[in-house]
């Protein structure tokens, strides 16, 4: 049987009913998505809601929607056809507790309301070296205070990184961006029973097929957890998005193809 083709996988997304590709044109023209609505309207239950950022094919967001049946998750990427098989696996498997939105990270507060979200994963992130705007790396200040004025109270950002640089650069930056560095490790698989507390130390050794293709190349999994500190004030968080969306009203980038 021929294999699917990128067209095949958007075709299968669109009848998978928790998959959510909206047009991403309107979005960066102002228009807002599910914002404060994704528990009530997609989700069959009131529970705490966790996304993964930069998803890939979803695994990792799947994974966590079945070990923790009361949590609610949303795996977030760019390309739908990468996550296809994520939500298919949900679909399939009948998980109503896993949900998967195309959008670009950069306008995550289209999407989501202050106080929505109890969790964020950053899995495997590219390291994007060259970024010295911090417009691209998904754990730059401007991407930490827009998480941080999603989070509910208490919440936190995950990191899950092969890269050593990333990972220096996200204990350096959740300071700046007033989160608090609560725990790292340069070396998960490595570190000594009990480094971790159970639950967590079960869900960091599930590896998806990325992760292990690290390993096999000889690299150390890190691990940084940031927890929120702060009220994200109105500045802040306007400073933080013009860095990563532009000035408000400014030409917004065409998208050629359909929302995909
Ligand atoms: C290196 S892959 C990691 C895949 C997955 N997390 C894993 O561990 O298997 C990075 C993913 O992040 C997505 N991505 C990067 N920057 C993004 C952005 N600004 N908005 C949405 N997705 C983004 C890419 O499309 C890609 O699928």
């Amino acid at each position: 049987m021929r294999s699917r083709t990128k067209r095949d996988r958007w075709r299968e997304n669109e009848d998978m009913e928790r998959v959510h590709e909206p047009d991403l044109a309107e979005i960066a023209a102002g228009a807002s998505y599910l914002r404060g609505e994704w528990c009530e309207r997609v989700f069959a239950q009131a529970a705490p809601l966790t996304l993964e950022l930069g998803c890939g094919q979803g695994m990792f967001a799947v994974e966590l929607a079945r070990r923790f049946p009361a949590t609610n998750v949303v795996g977030v990427d760019l390309k739908g056809h990468r996550f296809w098989r994520g939500a298919k696996a949900a679909h399939v498997g009948g998980l109503l507790n896993a949900a998967f939105l195309r959008a670009r990270i950069q306008w995550l507060d289209h999407f989501f309301a202050p106080r929505e979200v109890d969790q964020v994963w950053l899995t495997f992130s590219d390291p994007q070296h060259a970024d010295k705007r911090g417009t691209k790396r998904l754990t730059s200040p401007h991407y930490l205070w827009l998480y941080q004025s999603m989070l509910t109270e208490g919440g936190v950002v995950h990191v899950k990184t092969d890269s050593p640089e990333f990972y220096e650069n996200t204990l350096r930056d959740g300071p700046l961006a007033e989160m608090a560095v609560e725990e790292s490790c340069d070396d998960v698989h490595g570190a000594p029973a009990g480094r971790f507390d159970a639950e967590l130390t079960d869900l960091l050794a599930f590896k998806t097929a990325y992760e292990e293709r690290w390993i096999q190349e000889g690299r150390s999994i890190h691990y940084v957890r940031l927890r929120r500190k702060v009220e994200v004030c109105e500045e802040q968080l306007a400073r933080a998005k013009r860095m990563l969306q532009g000035p408000p009203g400014a030409a917004r980038p065409r998208f050629t193809r359909p929302a995909r």
